[in-house]
């Protein structure tokens, strides 16, 4: 059965990011020429998720809302929930319990960006095959910065720390996990690390102790960013410049990915695409499915 459910984790203060988030939030920056939180909006509808709850702060849901509304445009479902302070990442599964509704779910976090040939294969395969949870690894220069998995040649995972000042690899845990209907009932069991937060490191241990985590690497073919500090920004807003512009692509546009997809009907993409303001997007959007 495929994950047919889908958190976005947009909250945080973005501290690292001050004074760019004094005022906005991190998942509405831009990378580039869209607002952050389509780049994982898009990787969960690649994975052909289209019942997405968004959970953000207090002070930003409104404007998230603002944006995407009901997700009638893009063929999704969009349900919101306030998460009031940051008590770390498994209390999404917490605040999300009655959406979940004991059912297998993906959450992604709103400020992860991944891309790359073969990701809705990738994503979607993973979601088909859900056993416990799934998660996705991606070398990086600097582990201590994330959560970190040590695996053997078989990919059975052999140790899962968070931001060790010691990592035992470079794989980092990115912020796409896929979870059993079990998620919320263990989440609610985690104690808070020293940091004063749950840990997601500790919700998906309970998995590897019962020998249902199963991970993917994501190896050189693939890019993954976590925009979390300015310079990320910056070089996620490159990459995807670079890209667009050398293929007259557009990355992460949930309208094409809606249309292509099969989440809307021609016409309603159409419509949509009519009524847009005079851009690029537009002009790009019109050229896919001329009106
Ligand atoms: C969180 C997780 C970490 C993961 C990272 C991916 O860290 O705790 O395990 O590797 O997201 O973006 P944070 O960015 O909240 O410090």
């Amino acid at each position: 059965m495929k994950i047919e459910k889908g958190i976005i984790l947009a909250g945080g203060t973005g501290s690292r990011l001050y004074p760019l988030t004094i005022a906005s939030n991190k998942q509405l920056l831009p990378i580039y020429d869209k607002p952050a939180i389509y780049y994982p909006l898009t990787t969960l509808m690649l994975a052909g998720i289209r019942d997405i709850l968004i959970i953000s702060t207090p002070k930003d849901i409104a404007a998230i809302q603002s944006l995407f509304g009901d997700g009638t445009t893009f063929g999704i479902k969009f349900s919101y929930k306030i998460q009031v302070e940051p008590r770390g990442l498994p209390e999404a599964f917490i605040l999300g319990e009655e959406f979940i509704e004991q059912k297998p779910v993906a959450m992604i976090l709103g400020d992860n960006f991944f891309h790359g040939h073969g990701l809705p294969s990738i994503v979607s395969e993973a979601s088909s095959h859900l056993n416990g949870a799934h998660i996705f690894v991606y070398p990086v220069e600097d582990p201590s910065r994330y959560g970190i998995v040590s695996f053997d040649k078989k990919q059975k995972v052999l140790s899962l720390e968070e931001k060790p000042s010691k990592p035992q690899s470079n794989y980092a845990i990115t912020g796409l996990y896929y979870f059993n209907g079990h998620v919320s009932e263990y989440a609610k069991q985690l104690k808070p690390s020293p940091r004063g937060e749950t840990e997601i490191t500790d919700l998906i241990r309970y998995y590897l102790d019962q020998g249902t985590l199963n991970v993917s690497v994501l190896g050189r073919g693939y890019v993954w960013f976590d925009v979390g500090t300015s310079k990320s920004l910056l070089d996620a807003s490159n990459y995807v410049e670079v890209i667009q512009s050398r293929q007259g692509t557009v990355i992460a546009s949930p309208e094409e990915v809606a249309w292509r997809m099969g989440f809307i009907e021609k016409k309603a993409f159409q419509s949509h695409v009519y009524a847009l303001p005079n851009s690029q997007y537009k002009q790009y959007l019109s050229r896919i499915e001329p009106l």
